[in-house]
């Protein structure tokens, strides 16, 4: 996800955007820019790349006395990582820095463009400048400008928005994406996207919520709600924890990360789930000319991920599909037809073996597509199309977040390849885009369920193993589960289907062996049951996950009430992830940089 710092003071307004660029970099960026608008006059530069570029770029730009200046780095999600696309983006006599997605942004650029405005980049975000000006010339006043572009826009945005008339003001705005406000005593005002820019800087913060608009001059701090109605702005003291402002208090970025799944997973969404119709901007259905089966290749979680998928594709889109483990699939000499599809799945877009059988799949003349978090990674420089997850960096070497949009984007792809292969109604797409659309209030992680599982997680510190176990899309799910707790608290654990115990694993069951069972309401709730209570039979632990009371399980995690089983997925993968944190922590283990692990492994 991107970052945004702005600053109006009379210190050196470059130096303090560049820093405060610094301090977000834990954030993830593929490009930055900042503008200084002084006496009337902008000065802009940007970088494609790390910071050190665009402090190369401004080395011989010095700002001193009375300045206002706004600064970005950023994360694809709309656009290649080029200069043209990194931010600030001008207008005739304004510029803007923008965090999240505008999702009628190609509407507006429709309208904008035939009203004669000129884009100079791919980005949804060039829209605001253009749309602010449109308003400006029509309302002659800056404020009443901004706040109707406030409403002309939809989707999820942190803005900052400099103008040439009011060369001491900055306008904001803040809906979905986070957004600070800093004072200190010496009259200076600074934004942020979060704490770490303003520390030491600032001695008092306010974080502005969903429907906070205004503008900020060097008297005066104006602070209106989503109704327009002017409200006081309350500060607080600012914390000094530099590390602790990076996890945003939570005790690790996988604990964050688990918890940022709601607002990841809407973004994922946005701009792709129609009404009844799922658009994905970055595919050209042609893509799927003569496809008569997709091949889905990866490692780890993201196998896992593609697993799941393999359920989606051929219950939805009627599409035969198989998937390799990519590792293995480099070295078997596989056979490749050129009607497969060959989709790779890769957080990173780095990892080595997976970007092999990409290598290898172009060299068989196929059509490829990589599912990925990491725009301009080396796999979707390579393949023919790209879908980002646009989960935001993940600093966890454990993935959650990144598997949660990865499922969600193979979700919204098995709708869309049903549309071109007409082999789901409209109606049937519509109900599927409605339960998708409920994905991120399901993935809310609720205090009660928190404590509860770090209640539970004490039980399940040793023993000789853990079971995962589920049936259908439940299965990969039950091997994510798995492998998240080998992960991160070391301990000996494999996912299976649930209709396997019998063909051997049972033997090992024992009151020491603990199941983690997976028994969703809505798919073949009970068959899983029934091989659940063969375990419990035989006194091994169990526990299981739930929206329907098990009486023979040891321990039960009650999930909501879901209408559908992949609501069910969604709410028992984050109790699975949760429960692995838990147990690793209370193991005192280094839960975001596991021994042995890391984040992308880029050799064999
Ligand atoms: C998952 O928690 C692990 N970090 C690991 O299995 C990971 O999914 C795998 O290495 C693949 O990484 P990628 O998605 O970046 O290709």
């Amino acid at each position: 996800m991107c970052g945004i710092v702005g600053y109006i003071g009379t210190k050196n307004t470059k130096e303090i955007l560049l820093s405060g660029l610094k301090e977000l970099e834990y954030r993830g960026y593929d490009s930055a820019g900042i503008a200084v608008l002084q006496n009337g006059i902008f000065s802009s530069y940007k970088a494609v790349g790390k910071l050190i570029n665009l402090e190369m770029k401004t080395k011989d730009f010095k700002t001193e006395g009375f300045a206002l200046g706004i600064g970005h780095t950023r994360w694809a999600t709309h656009g290649k990582p080029t200069e043209l696309n990194a931010h600030p983006h001008f207008g005739e006599n304004s510029c803007v820095v923008h965090n999240g997605i505008i999702e009628n942004y190609a509407e507006l650029k429709r309208e904008l463009q035939t009203d004669g405005v000129t884009f100079l980049s791919q980005t949804d975000t060039e829209v605001i400048v253009h749309q602010f000006e449109k308003n400006q010339k029509e309302s002659n006043n800056s404020f009443e400008a901004f706040t109707k572009t406030i409403k002309d826009i939809h989707g999820a945005y942190a803005i900052l928005l400099a103008t040439k008339g009011e060369s001491e003001t900055l306008f904001f705005a803040k809906q979905g994406s986070p957004l600070l406000i800093g004072i200190n005593d010496v009259n200076e005002k600074y934004f942020a996207s979060s704490d770490t820019p303003l520390i030491g800087q600032c001695s008092d913060v306010t974080y502005l919520e969903d429907g906070d608009y205004g503008y900020v001059t060097p008297t005066k701090i104006a602070l209106f709600d989503k109704n327009g109605a002017e409200k006081e702005t309350k500060f607080v003291a600012l914390s000094q924890n530099k590390l602790l402002a990076q996890k945003e208090g939570y005790r690790f970025f996988m604990e964050k990360e688990i918890y940022e799944q709601s607002r990841v997973i809407s973004d994922t969404l946005m701009g792709r789930a129609g009404k009844d119709e799922i658009l994905f901007d970055e595919l050209d259905s042609s893509l799927f000319d003569g496809i008569n089966e997709i091949k889905l290749c990866a490692c780890g979680t993201s196998y896992h991920a593609a697993m799941s998928a393999s359920y989606l594709f051929e219950r939805y889109a009627k599409v035969k599909t198989s998937i390799e483990v990519a590792s293995e699939f480099r070295y078997r000499k596989p056979i490749m037809t050129k009607d497969t599809l060959f989709v790779v799945i890769s957080q990173s877009g780095e990892t080595a073996d997976t970007l092999e059988t990409l290598k290898m799949a172009k060299a068989a003349g196929l059509k490829t597509l990589v599912i990925c978090n990491v725009d301009n990674s080396s796999m979707v420089r390579l393949a023919d199309a790209s879908i980002l997850t646009r989960a935001g960096i993940e600093k966890g070497v454990a993935s959650t977040k990144a598997f949660a949009t990865q499922i969600t984007v193979f979700w919204m792809l098995s709708l869309y390849i049903a549309k071109l292969r007409g082999s789901l109604s409209q109606e049937e797409t519509a109900s599927h885009i409605d339960t998708l659309r409920k994905v991120p209030s399901h993935v809310k992680v609720s205090d009660e369920m928190h404590e509860r599982i770090k209640r539970l997680s004490k039980r399940y510190l040793h023993g000789h193993g853990f079971f995962f176990i589920g049936r259908d899309i439940f299965y990969p799910l039950a091997l994510e589960g798995a492998l998240k707790l080998k992960e991160i608290s070391y301990l000996h654990a494999e996912g299976y289907p649930a209709g396997e115990m019998k063909h051997g694993p049972i033997a090992l069951a024992d009151p020491t062996l603990f199941t983690i069972a997976l028994l969703p309401k809505h798919l073949l709730y009970e068959k899983a049951k029934s091989n659940v209570e063969e375990l419990s039979a035989r006194d091994s632990t169990i526990c299981a996950i739930s929206q329907i009371p098990f009486d023979k399980a040891d321990d039960f995690v009650e999930i909501s009430a879901c209408e559908h089983y992949m609501l069910e997925f969604f709410e028992m993968m984050v109790v699975v992830q949760l429960l692995s944190l838990e147990i690793s922590i209370r193991l005192g283990n280094d839960v975001d940089m596991p021994r042995n692990l890391a984040k992308s492994v880029t050799v064999e």
